[in-house]
């Protein structure tokens, strides 16, 4: 299915789309490019960036899923992500993971599994991190999302320049007005990135993707860093 269809079918559904038409071919896309064995996404909210995803894992072929793990509350959104993706027929390549918490919680919970002998061994070639943006869950999460991933995968971060302050959505929440100044106006995925990704010494190319430039060349085997510059608003 192309991304045009994907983008047409999600209309015809009534998704609301967090991922937009451009986000979602840039979604698709990549997947083309890098061919990823296995995909985790951490944030589904409707389904609409799954469902591009999902559709560049069926015109690959090949039998590569896709893990994608939010809150329980995502159930109750109209449309949720399950239907979404039945009507879409891209059901089949998708495990959506409902978290009581966090999905911190499910990555322990997956690594936990995976480890054996005190070592873990990867299962996802590509990460898309577009759920909390904060710096408490996201920190943790790059450094659980990366014992998961094999060498030469992808992480994503989506929304480096979003805040707390910004957020339509949250903005005007107590939890948003009570934060100290500095967190409610700092993109805290940015700090995510340039903190502990960057200076992670498994992680070589950058790339960036937005209005912040792009910069594709692989330079050599370590793994990947792929900024996204768009803001896409929420609900939490
Ligand atoms: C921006 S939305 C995801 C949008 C989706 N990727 C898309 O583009 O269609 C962020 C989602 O992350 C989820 N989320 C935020 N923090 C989370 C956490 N700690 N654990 C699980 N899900 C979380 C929210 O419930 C929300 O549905």
């Amino acid at each position: 299915m192309s991304p045009e269809l994907v983008t047409q079918r999600l209309v015809d559904v009534g998704c609301p789309q967090l991922t937009t038409p451009d986000e979602g071919k840039q979604l698709y896309d990549f997947v083309l490019e890098q061919k990823p064995e296995g995909i985790l996404e951490l944030g589904f909210a409707h389904g609409s960036s799954t469902a591009y995803l999902a559709a560049a894992l069926l015109e690959l072929g090949g039998d590569a899923r896709i893990t994608s793990i939010d809150r329980e509350d995502a159930r109750e959104r109209v449309p949720n992500a399950e239907t979404v993706l039945r009507q879409l027929e891209l059901d089949e390549r998708v495990d959506l993971v409902y978290a009581h918490t966090s999905y911190t919680w499910e990555l322990m919970k997956l690594i936990q599994a995976r480890t054996a002998n005190a070592r873990t061994e990867p299962l996802f070639d590509f990460a898309f991190i577009d759920g909390a943006h904060s710096w408490e869950t996201d920190g943790l999460a790059f450094f659980l999302v990366d014992k998961l991933l094999r060498p030469g995968g992808s992480i994503l971060f989506d929304d480096v320049h979003w805040t707390f302050g910004n957020s339509a959505a949250l903005k005007n929440t107590d939890k948003v007005r009570r934060m100290p100044e500095d967190e409610r106006t700092t993109p805290q995925v940015m700090k995510v990135v340039s903190l502990l990704a960057l200076q992670h010494p498994s992680y070589g190319n950058l790339r960036v993707s937005g209005n912040l430039g792009l910069d594709p060349e692989a330079r050599d085997g370590r793994k990947r860093l792929v900024l996204a510059a768009f803001c896409w608003s929420f609900g939490q």
